[in-house]
């Protein structure tokens, strides 16, 4: 395999389970030196010698400092942001409370932000200088019980589209993948308990599938590299199709 990522230096956040942690190992298989962050210890020693990780609760002010500090002194400098971790905030309307509300803002809209704007002088010492956010399908359709979630990644989608076009000039690049349905610890327990959902995404789905983690990593990575060099501002549904047809 070629190694499209050699000497770059990669943060991964959310990198203990799921999407994040495929992101991290394919980033570290193209080359790139990766800091895997998360709050789940266990997760991060799961990726392996070759990836740095620093546990830090990104809902925590003082997190985003930790990480830009683990960035200068154990990755010399930053070239790609990857804005992975994220809560699922959810409940029907009527018991949707502000406590909810807020807890799901800060992890999936806020934190993505902060750090970003805390990397950007590294990042602007990048020449290849990318930030991935990760929204989505729902970053631009509408789910029953799934409001506030729906709402942050609205969010994270407009941050990214706003955050392209004013650090494009500078030569940032951000993106924003919007998986569908994929297997991770946030799905895990639905999946495995209700055959009904899994019914539901995989005849929706015209693969034919849930989605497996590495389907998204694999994109992160792509996005990440120069083959991606002139696609910014970009919302990229990587769903298998479960929202192509009507
Ligand atoms: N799984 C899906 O079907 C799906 C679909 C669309 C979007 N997404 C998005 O993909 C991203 C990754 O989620 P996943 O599906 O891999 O779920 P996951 O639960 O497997 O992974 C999320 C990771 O984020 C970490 N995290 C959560 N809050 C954190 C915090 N405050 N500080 C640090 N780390 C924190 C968790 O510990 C976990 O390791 C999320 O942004 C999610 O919204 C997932």
């Amino acid at each position: 395999m070629s190694r499209t990522l050699e000497g770059r230096t990669a943060i991964a956040t959310g990198a203990a389970s799921g999407i994040g942690a495929a992101t991290a190992k394919r980033l570290a298989a193209e080359g790139a030196t990766v800091l895997a962050v998360d709050l789940a210890a266990e997760g991060l020693d799961a990726l392996g010698d070759d990836i740095a990780t620093l546990v830090a609760d990104l809902s925590d002010p003082a997190a985003i400092d930790s990480i830009v500090d683990a960035a200068e002194t154990r990755l010399g400098g930053l070239d790609i942001l990857v804005n992975n971790a994220g809560v699922l905030p959810a409940g029907a309307i009527d018991e949707l409370t502000d406590e909810i509300w807020e807890f799901g803002i800060t992890v999936n809209m806020l934190a993505p932000f902060k750090l970003s704007r805390a990397c950007l002088p590294m990042l602007r010492q990048s020449g290849a200088a990318r930030i991935v956010n990760v929204g989505s399908i729902l970053s631009r359709y509408g789910d029953p019980g799934l409001t506030a979630y729906t709402a942050t990644k609205h969010g994270i989608l407009g941050i990214t589209r706003a955050m392209a076009a004013e650090l494009g000039p500078e030569g940032i690049v951000v993106n924003c993948v919007q998986p569908g349905a994929i297997m991770t610890g946030m799905t895990r327990d639905t999946f495995e308990t209700s055959p009904e959902a899994v019914e539901h995404y995989t005849t929706k789905c015209v693969l034919g599938r849930i989605g497996e983690p590495e389907d998204i990593g694999d994109v992160i990575a792509f996005l990440a590299g120069d083959d991606a060099r002139f696609i910014t501002g970009q919302g990229i549904i990587v769903d298998g199709g479960l929202t192509l047809r009507s």
